[in-house]
């Protein structure tokens, strides 16, 4: 089985619970963490769990990164093997109800460049699988970037986390925001930055990301033909830094982004 393989499977084997839990069907119990907003509930405990115990099985040796509790750190050694994971992208969206808007997202890295990574949105039941050199597809379908040339034509999604994220947006990237055709903001960065996949969005901006928020749905962009950066324009990649800034895009309108934003 290969890790693309390994990452598709637990995906599909994990929809039913989450939905489950989403529709209400089940008791959801609730606590936050950094502050009132930032939520964790035992959805994001589970599936973690469920993951760490499989790659354990499959993978002794690997790397884990994920969101909650212990491994939520960078790798001692960035070159090893490692599975990072977000076992719920958009906790916010699922405790409220909010119209779907989150997904379950993993990749598998090598050297800190994702090789392969999956995003599931349970609900409607999209999977978007890529993996490196060999395209992306959602349901099996080829996905492919869209071909708005300009930022005043474009739909560029951004988010903020935390009040921090939120002040350095305003104060840095203005420019970037007033100049963009469309902006909308999901609370979702897989969901957000997979939708540059999908041709439905243009850009993202986030100016705080953690590298489970983007590993995966990197890939996705990059592998439709995308393209992901800091904002000074060097590469963007997983474990530099814990919090930073990600400048995504659909290629063609990165460097009016780029342009947007101060250093
Ligand atoms: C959050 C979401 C949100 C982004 C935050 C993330 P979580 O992830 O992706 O859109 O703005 O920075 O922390 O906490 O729902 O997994
Ligand atoms: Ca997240
Ligand atoms: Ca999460």
């Amino acid at each position: 089985m290969s890790e693309l393989d390994f990452i598709q499977s637990f995906l599909r084997d994990n929809r039913d619970y989450v939905l489950e839990k989403y529709m209400g069907k089940t008791a959801l119990t609730v606590t936050s963490k950094s502050s009132a907003t930032d939520l964790l509930t035992e959805v994001d405990l589970t599936i973690q769990q469920r993951f760490v115990e499989q790659v354990r099985r499959d993978y002794p040796g690997d790397v884990i990164v994920g969101e909650e509790g212990e491994y939520a750190r960078l790798p001692e050694d960035e070159e090893a093997r490692a599975w990072v994971i977000d076992p719920v992208d958009g906790t916010y969206n699922f405790v409220r109800g909010i119209f779907p808007e989150f997904g379950i997202s993993i990749a598998f890295v090598k050297s800190g460049i994702a090789q392969a990574g999956g995003v599931l949105l349970p609900e409607p039941d999209l999977t978007m699988l890529a993996e490196r050199g060999a395209g992306s597809f959602r349901n099996g379908e080829k996905l492919r970037v869209s071909e708005v040339q300009r930022l005043s034509e474009a739909c560029v999604d951004i988010d903020s986390g935390g009040i921090e994220g939120r002040k350095t947006l305003l104060k840095k990237a203005q420019d970037a925001l007033l100049g963009a055709g469309v902006l909308r903001c999901r609370g979702s960065a897989v969901v957000s930055i997979c939708q540059i996949a999908t041709a439905d969005t243009e850009g993202y901006l986030h100016m705080r990301l953690q590298p489970w928020d983007f590993a995966a749905a990197q890939l996705i962009v990059e592998e439709a033909g995308g393209m992901a950066s800091r904002p000074d324009g060097t590469p963007l990649r997983l474990f530099d830094r814990m919090r930073g800034a990600v400048v995504i895009s659909n290629g063609a309108i990165h460097q009016e982004l780029l342009d947007g934003i101060k250093r």
